[in-house]
């Protein structure tokens, strides 16, 4: 049997190895170099780690002594190692907070915000204003019969309003919308026999017009109360009371002879000039008044349409065009422009 090779030297070879690995310690700049380094010495296949397991081949009397220097070498390495990792951890930290700093005193990126566009905002507070009084709002179609938008509402075959000139004809029968109106009638059939029947209904409606102050297509707010004893009284009320909330208390409202077929009486209203407060200028023609909306009181056969007797039950009703309304509260001379989205006229409301 072979004698164990004895090796000398070992405090040479421990003493290198614990040198080796302090200088790597000491060079290493980031966490992964010092783990190569904790590998190469301590790890399985390790510097240190194969001394201590190759005591065995020293001499049994000296193994405490060699054992002991290892160990201690082991020891030192490890506490090195330990000591470098905080430095380092340290030197990570504050780089990358120093590679994350915000400058919170640079200018931010202005957010664009925008806003409502005015003919929305002038129509919610229409319709605010109604619905504090207990009208409800309701939405009909924009695609209609030629029996909801002319026959119910008394409006007769060969009557001008039905000209090919004015309407917009999908099919025989079938139109869009001149106005709001065909949604009294429809209004009533949805509610019939009930009352009161308080309604309001804003939407698109399409007429063949077209230049500064007439648009192909364009907005109504359409207004509807039926009830028992319901009179001219109680139209001109919520029309002035309607007019104060708009335009301010000092608002007078003006009712002038008009003709709907489907109101009798029908009438136009005027508000005060907003403008000039009715002394006269060139908003209002040197009148001192300006046409808001056309009203009256239903017409009979309208109300029996509807589904209610015209002996039992009366009503009044009124449309407007919100865009009139806004042009005359924000000065604006031409219709088309809340139509064609330029952002120059939107960003200034
Ligand atoms: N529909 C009418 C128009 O388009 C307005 C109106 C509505 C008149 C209700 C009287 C009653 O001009």
């Amino acid at each position: 049997m072979d004698e164990p090779t004895v090796r000398t030297g070992w405090r040479e070879e421990l003493e290198r190895a614990r040198r080796e690995a302090l200088a790597a310690i000491a060079r290493a700049t980031s966490t992964a170099e010092l783990e190569e380094v904790r590998v190469a010495a301590l790890g399985r296949k390790g510097a240190i780690t194969a001394f201590l397991r190759s005591l065995s081949q020293y001499p049994p009397e000296e193994r405490p002594q060699i054992g002991r220097v290892a160990n201690a070498v082991r020891d030192e390495v490890e506490a090195a190692l330990d000591a470098a990792a905080e430095r380092i951890g340290q030197e990570e930290e504050a780089r990358r907070l120093l590679e994350e700093t915000v400058d919170v005193t640079l200018p931010g990126t202005p957010v664009a915000t925008g806003h409502a566009h005015p003919l929305n905002t002038v129509i919610r507070e229409i319709e605010d204003i109604f619905l504090s009084m207990g009208f409800e709002l309701a939405e009909g179609p924009e695609i209609e019969t030629d029996a909801y938008n002319f026959e119910a509402l008394n409006i007769p075959k060969g009557h001008p309003a039905r000209d090919m000139q004015d309407s917009f004809y999908m099919n025989e029968g079938i139109l869009l919308r001149t106005h709001t109106s065909p949604m009294q009638v429809r209004f009533m059939q949805s509610r019939a026999p009930d009352l009161p029947v308080r309604m309001i209904t804003v939407g698109r409606v399409y007429r063949r017009d077209d230049d500064a102050t007439h648009s192909p297509m364009f907005t109504q707010v359409e207004g509807l109360l039926v009830d028992r004893g319901v009179h001219l009284g109680h139209l001109k009320w919520t029309l002035e009371e309607f007019a104060r909330r708009v335009y301010g208390e000092g608002a007078r409202i003006r009712l002038r002879p008009s003709y709907f077929p489907f109101t009798e009486p029908s009438m136009e209203v005027d508000v005060s000039c907003t403008i000039c407060g009715g002394g006269g200028c060139r908003t209002c023609k040197g009148t001192g008044w300006l046409e808001i909306l056309g009203a009256g009181m239903v017409h009979p056969r309208v109300i029996r349409n509807g589904g209610y007797d015209p002996d039992e039950v009366s009503g009044f009703a009124f449309g407007m065009g919100p865009e009139r309304i806004a042009m005359l509260k924000y000065g604006i001379d031409d219709l088309r422009l809340f139509f064609q989205n330029d952002l120059r006229f939107l960003e200034q409301f």
